[in-house]
């Protein structure tokens, strides 16, 4: 009988319950057992080790739609890699993830983060040298290379186009401009798809260059007095500093258009989880239990071209562009970002979305 052992890792989403549930579920119907580490590496670092057996009584299936984690992802100011990073005592840091693993006497770890949790499992993984370690992708940023789909990303653009349908509302009360931050770090996925489904008529991401001036004239030209100009939260304005909503808005009040800034902030990453993030979650969690039973270890699924597998964490690793994390001495993470062959960049150019200066 195999141990398993599940951890949240990283910034919640919408989708980790499902992800979650359907591990245990397919565990058990494995003959295996579950353990759910609670608050990430924070409660595997914790002594005793801070755990829970999963099991339908703890977990039913109908709190598996809803937003957050079960298990938690660890609060501000905890130990973790970066924490620990910052005080020097990383190696002893990964010691104690490593006995804890052993304590716990696991087989497998699945661990659910998204690309600073995958990049570090992979640069710290040494820690899972006598496990299996299977990472599942989740973020509303879309920022993880290899996958097509990352959990959470589907509600997130769920969330910010209702909250912008009912801003529309307001906005055209009164004939002015929304102009909404998204999230999504350097990555202008959310912003791109959200900002289209919204019909926002100008959407700025950090992928593509934009000309403030060709802002003001697209809107100026624009059929109606109202409407949405999404603002990935990645973006920079040269000469210009704080947030960039409040950058964009200041240069529209200056061209005397009437507009306010909105900022869904956390709401993205809330909200009942959508089908697709189901789904893609019970897929996810049916690949990686299935990896564990073949023996497979160091590896992530991944979505690609409709079909769920499960691709090397040594590959995801040189898939994206590698960034030295600010926050992490040494820590390269792997990142993906807007693909210039977006076919959404030609649709919302078509239907006449200001998108910045594109060809
Ligand atoms: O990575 C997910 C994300 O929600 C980003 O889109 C955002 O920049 C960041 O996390 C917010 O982090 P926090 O919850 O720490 O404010």
């Amino acid at each position: 009988m195999k141990r398993i052992g599940v951890l949240t890792t990283g910034g919640d989403c919408s989708g980790l319950n499902t992800a979650i549930w359907h591990i245990m579920r397919g565990a058990h119907l494995r003959g295996w057992r579950v353990f759910g580490i609670l608050d990430g590496t924070d409660g595997l670092v914790s002594s005793p080790v801070r755990f829970i057996e999963l099991n339908d009584d703890i977990l039913p299936i109908e709190y598996t739609h809803i937003a957050g984690s079960f298990l938690r992802n660890g609060h501000a100011g905890a130990l973790n890699f970066e924490t620990a990073a910052h005080t020097g005592s990383l190696v002893a840091f990964n010691k104690k993830l490593y006995s804890s693993i052993r304590e716990l006497k696991l087989d497998a770890v699945i661990l659910i983060g998204g690309n600073g949790s995958l990049s570090l499992a992979w640069a710290n993984r040494e820690i899972y040298r006598d496990v299996q370690l299977v990472c599942i992708p989740k973020t509303i940023d879309m920022d993880i290379p290899l996958t097509d789909r990352t959990i959470g990303f589907d509600t997130a653009v769920e969330q910010l186009t209702k909250y912008c349908d009912q801003l529309m509302l307001t906005a055209r009360s009164h004939h002015r401009w929304f102009v909404v931050q998204s999230m999504g770090r350097d990555c202008g996925a959310l912003a791109l798809n959200a900002g289209l489904a919204a019909g926002a008529s100008a959407i700025l991401i950090p992928e593509i260059k934009f000309n403030t001036d060709a802002l003001i004239k697209h809107i100026k030209n624009s059929p109606n007095d109202y409407g949405i100009i999404m603002v990935a939260e990645g973006i920079t304005i040269r000469g210009h500093s704080g947030k960039p909503a409040d950058m964009v808005s200041r240069a529209l009040t200056a061209a005397r258009i009437p507009n306010r800034t909105a900022f869904p902030e956390h709401l993205q990453r809330s909200g009942d989880t959508t089908a697709s993030d189901r789904l893609l979650a019970t897929a996810m969690a049916d690949t990686a239990l299935n990896a564990i039973e073949n023996n497979e270890t160091y590896v992530m699924t991944a979505l690609q071209n409709g079909v769920v597998k499960t691709v090397s964490l040594a590959e995801f690793a040189n898939a994206g562009e590698c960034i030295n994390d600010p926050n992490i001495p040494k820590l390269f993470t792997s990142n993906a970002y807007v693909s210039e062959n977006d076919p959404l960049l030609e649709i919302a150019h078509d239907m006449g979305v200001y998108i910045g200066e594109v060809k």
